[in-house]
């Protein structure tokens, strides 16, 4: 009785996980930090720095050809971009603001890395 009970239970199981699996796999768990780090660049910067991320007259830089995004370590652009850079700034080269966080506060420093990983995709 026993036996039979195991015997019918064993790929239940193993049904069971692979369902687990499968329902993981197709979530966001599947995504690359830099995937995640795109969604978040096109919701709370693509706004002054393009979807490209190439930029915009009178907003935002050119992240792509950047010498600044290029020099700075990633731990030192996820806290650049905590920070942001204000007109008032002597290192600001625009006279406008990059607002800390880009103006989304909401923001953690997982995905603030998540962002500069998908930033790094872009350079050139
Ligand atoms: C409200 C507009 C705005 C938003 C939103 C914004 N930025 Fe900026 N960002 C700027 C401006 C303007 C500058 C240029 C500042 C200057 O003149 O030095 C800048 C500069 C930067 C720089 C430095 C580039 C360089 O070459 O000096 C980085 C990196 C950057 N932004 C990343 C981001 C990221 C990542 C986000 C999203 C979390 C974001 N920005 C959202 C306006 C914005």
């Amino acid at each position: 009785m026993a036996t039979r009970a195991t015997t019918l239970l064993a790929p239940m199981v193993g049904i069971v996980l692979l369902a687990a699996a499968c329902a993981g796999g197709s979530g966001a768990a599947s995504k690359t930090p830099a995937d995640r780090g795109k969604a978040l660049f096109v919701q709370t910067c693509a706004a002054c720095h393009g979807p490209d991320a190439k930029g915009m007259v009178g907003l935002g830089k050119d992240l792509t050809t950047s010498a600044f995004v290029k020099e700075q370590s990633n731990p030192q652009l996820v806290d650049f971009i905590n920070k942001g850079r204000p007109a008032t700034d002597p290192a600001n080269t625009t006279k406008v603001d990059m607002l800390p966080k880009g103006g989304n506060l909401a923001l953690t420093d997982t995905q603030l890395m998540d962002i500069v990983l998908y930033m790094r995709t872009l350079q050139r």
